[in-house]
């Protein structure tokens, strides 16, 4: 198939090179000149395990190149938006602009039997008025919502759980042509749920709203924990036998942040409301409270274990990133907590192995270094705030003889505190006794 891909952020990057590697005709098309440029020299933007081997191997396939000008989407006949739908700044609904002027741009250079495939996070109801205007050009529009996870986006890419294609009723085509597409996926099993529009907008908001209501939910058991003295690793751990509920998404800690989960529930409220049953989904106010409590609880125990007060205290932020294997610092609980202690008059001294140059282009006026070793140096205290296997990994005993005081809080319950007790440490968490 010949294929066109508008937006080469996380998703539409992934998204070229995988269909590049499925045997697809790609071409990748940015308004961004800059992220363009490194792409057709085969360098992803951005920190995304596996990607830079399989955008080299797409690269060499000739079958794969990425350009500004969107006169380029001619000759292919399935055409991926796959640009992004941030928050808007000044309420929670999504910000459109993106994807309505993608589509605009594209109509011109359409031919009667192509094929516009949603891939973005949008509003229950923007497909259908975006077929309408994709109809003028003899194409046709599919809603195909991604569930891509960063950190194993190509994996997802070419083996996703499910696919889900919103098509229209009388549009027969547009199926054919999506079965063409994930060819390889369906050949290997993968499940196929094909649905009306509304649907398939909804499967993807909804999928999103369980998910952070699974890490709230746990979250919440963590603030009951720490009024009791319980310990919400062993309740999720024993909750989580139940096959009914299942062990996955209930790490309690520091919450869920990145570039979709919190924005998409807020979006997912908004329209909501627009649509008279905001009701249903108030419980998502709560979601988004928990969630940003914890953050609050993790400036308050930073607070307390260096005896009351941040303010003049050297605080070593361990992990910036949303979570771990991505360089991705939208709405990181990690960033914020480091950027509040800064406020609150800390010396904060952070450190990530992929992330410290996001975080330095938003807070420039915290101090960062390269190594975990280099953070702790001298420090009051210690946050622990992405669970990276390398700072999983350290060791207790070394790390102590750098800091001034052996105090360590862990945001994400991934740290042994007999082990880090045991080497003298002073060991807090988020739910933990
Ligand atoms: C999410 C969805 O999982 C994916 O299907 C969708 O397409 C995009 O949004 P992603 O944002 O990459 O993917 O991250 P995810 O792995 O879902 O984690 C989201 C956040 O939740 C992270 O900040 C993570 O640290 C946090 N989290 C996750 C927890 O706090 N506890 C958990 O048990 C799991």
């Amino acid at each position: 198939m010949k294929i066109s891909v508008i937006g080469c952020g996380y998703l539409g990057t992934v998204h070229a090179a995988c269909m590049t590697e499925l045997g697809h005709d790609v071409v990748g098309i940015d308004v961004d000149a800059a992220k363009i440029e490194l792409l057709a020299a085969g360098r992803p933007p951005f920190f995304e395990p596996g990607l830079p081997e399989m955008l080299t191997s797409a690269m060499a396939t000739g079958r794969l190149s990425f350009r500004t000008d969107i006169a380029a989407v001619e000759g292919a006949q399935v055409h991926f938006i796959a640009v992004g739908t941030p928050q808007l700044g000044d309420s929670f609904a999504a910000d459109l602009t993106f994807v309505d002027a993608a589509v605009e741009a594209i109509v011109p250079h359409l031919r009667p039997g192509d094929l516009v495939v949603g891939k973005s996070t949008v509003p229950v109801g923007t497909a259908a008025r975006l077929a309408e205007v994709v109809r003028e050009s003899g194409a046709s529009l599919a809603w195909n919502p991604e569930f891509l996870r960063e950190g194993f986006a190509v994996k997802d890419t070419l083996a996703p759980d499910r696919l889900v294609y919103g098509i229209e009723s009388d549009d027969s085509s547009a199926e054919a042509l999506l079965d063409a597409v994930y060819a390889t996926a369906l050949a290997a099993g993968t499940p196929k749920v094909v649905t009306d529009f509304a649907t398939a907008e909804l499967v993807k908001v909804a999928a999103n709203a369980f998910l952070a209501t699974k890490i709230s939910f746990i979250n919440a058991m963590a603030e009951v924990a720490e009024a009791t003295g319980a310990d919400v690793t062993q309740l999720a751990d024993a909750i989580g036998y139940d096959a009914r509920i299942g062990r996955r998404f209930l790490n309690a800690g520091l919450g869920f942040g990145g570039g979709c989960l919190p924005k998409d529930i807020r979006g997912f409220m908004a329209r909501a409301e627009e649509l008279g049953v905001d009701q249903a989904l108030s419980f998502l106010r709560e979601v988004d409270s928990i969630n940003l409590r914890r953050r609050e609880r993790m400036v308050d125990l930073a607070a307390e274990v260096v005896g009351g007060a941040v303010a003049g205290k050297r605080i070593a932020i361990l992990g910036l990133a949303f979570k771990p294997d991505s360089d991705d610092v939208r709405d990181s609980p990690a960033l914020d907590v480091a950027q509040r202690l800064g406020e609150l008059g800390a010396l904060v001294v952070a450190t990530d192995p992929e992330a410290v140059e996001t975080s330095r282009r938003r807070h420039p006026e915290l101090a960062y270094v390269s190594s975990p070793e280099e953070a702790v140096r001298g420090a009051d205290a210690v946050l622990l705030l992405t669970e990276w296997k390398q700072y999983r990994e350290l060791d207790p005993g070394a790390l102590g003889s750098l800091v001034a005081h052996r105090a360590i809080v862990d945001g994400r319950n991934c740290l042994d505190p007999v082990a880090w007790r045991k080497a003298g440490w002073h060991y807090r968490a988020l739910g933990r006794p």
